[in-house]
């Protein structure tokens, strides 16, 4: 018989209001301390009472060399961030919604810059930032969170750890899958050893923009290790960089990064127009189908028992249903289609539409260079 999307699902302790999750959307809203604002806290319950299945944050910094070079990161590196995240917690579950916390670190792409890139990291580098996800998972924890996701998809840097393309290193942290995958697993019973029963779950790349990057096959292969490892389940991603715009698939906003990117938007109108050609070349458009990532997700749940998310251009109730009637999936995910209708489950739900109004034009990501989140809807501002 048919699932009913809109029913609730049980994952372990989370509750899932219905199968349809907000994917972790970095809102850039964090106070100038990195905590959570009030600002945030609208944001998530606009979701929440929008009939989101589940709302996992935006990334959430393990440390302060892991922050993003984007404005508003949130942070949870230090015990005293606790009370902050905790009393967001709270609000959102009484609105009855659960909240998971997508833990990551941004790598080469962050603050730390060149000092973080995966090919000059030390050994006792590797340590601590090993230590940081398994304190921050705890801090999670204790902040009251239903679960964390670990960020090992879209270039930050456990995902560079994973990815042959990225990971070339030639000790024990590179070289095979077991050597990319030991930091990932070290985290993973890290936490395990502290909080047993604490969901964990992964966002992991199946497939990557080069030819010596991941694919369905190897992510199938990074699944199996990372369920044998007790994660409770995967969502399914894709994309390292920008060249293709990563895991947001649609066009590429030349006009959006030449206003808001730090090291465009200063630069005199003539100059921008000389760029302006060569920055639409440099990065290549990937069309952008429905549900991209399906595919690489099916193969993967070949390999795997444990509930698989699909994330990456479900934007239509024809999209969730097939994933998960058709395909198999437990569980669907999205992004763009919850900054423009915070309240797309509900839409959905209650028939008044059936299928998003994202025109994935990407704005809301270039947006993010020097601002919070919103949706632009094809306009430069
Ligand atoms: C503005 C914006 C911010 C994003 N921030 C994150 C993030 O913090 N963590 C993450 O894993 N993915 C992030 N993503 C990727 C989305 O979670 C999602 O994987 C991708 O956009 C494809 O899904 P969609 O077609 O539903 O947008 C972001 C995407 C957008 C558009």
């Amino acid at each position: 018989m048919a699932i009913n999307i809109f029913e609730p699902y049980q994952l372990k302790s989370i509750n899932f209001n219905n199968r349809i999750i907000r994917s972790a959307t970095d809102e850039g809203l964090a106070d100038s301390e990195g905590d959570p604002s009030q600002d945030l806290l609208k944001m998530y319950k606009k979701l929440a009472n929008g009939h989101v299945g589940a709302i996992i944050t935006g990334f959430i910094s393990v440390s302060k060399d892991g922050k993003s070079v984007m404005p508003g990161m949130m942070m949870i590196d230090s015990d005293d961030r606790i009370a902050g995240h905790a009393s967001m917690v709270e609000e959102i579950h009484k609105e009855n919604c659960s909240i998971i916390a997508q833990l990551a670190h941004c790598g080469r792409s962050g603050v730390g810059g060149k000092k973080c890139q995966i090919e000059r990291l030390s050994l006792e580098h590797i340590k601590d930032i090993e230590k940081d996800f398994i304190n921050a998972a705890i801090r999670a924890y204790k902040a009251g969170y239903d679960a964390v996701e670990l960020h090992l998809a879209h270039g930050y840097l456990l995902s560079e750890f994973l990815s042959p393309h990225t990971n070339k290193r030639k000790d024990m942290y590179g070289g095979s899958l077991e050597a990319r995958l030991k930091l990932i697993l070290d985290i993973i019973f890290g936490i395990r050893e502290q909080i047993p029963a604490y969901p964990i779950l992964v966002k992991i790349n199946g497939s990557e923009d080069y030819p010596d990057g991941i694919d369905s096959e190897l992510a199938s292969q990074n699944a199996l290790a990372l369920e044998k490892a007790g994660v409770d389940a995967i969502e399914v991603s894709c994309g390292i960089d920008w060249n293709s715009m990563g895991p947001s698939r649609g066009k590429i906003p030349v006009d959006m990064l030449l206003a808001h990117y730090p090291q465009l938007k200063t630069k005199p109108k003539f100059i921008k127009k000389l760029i302006r050609p060569n920055l639409a070349g440099l990065m290549k458009e990937v069309e952008a189908t429905s549900s991209y990532n399906l595919a690489s997700a099916v193969r993967i749940k070949e390999a795997v028992k444990i509930p698989l998310i699909l994330v990456g251009g479900l934007h239509s109730l024809e999209d969730f249903e097939s994933a998960i009637n058709e395909h198999g999936m437990d569980m669907v995910a999205a992004s763009r289609p919850f900054i423009i209708e915070p309240n797309f489950v509900e839409k959905l739900e209650s028939g008044v539409a059936s299928k998003s109004r994202c025109i994935e034009c990407n704005n809301c990501l270039a947006g993010l260079y020097d601002r919070s989140l919103r949706c632009y809807y094809g306009k430069v501002f």
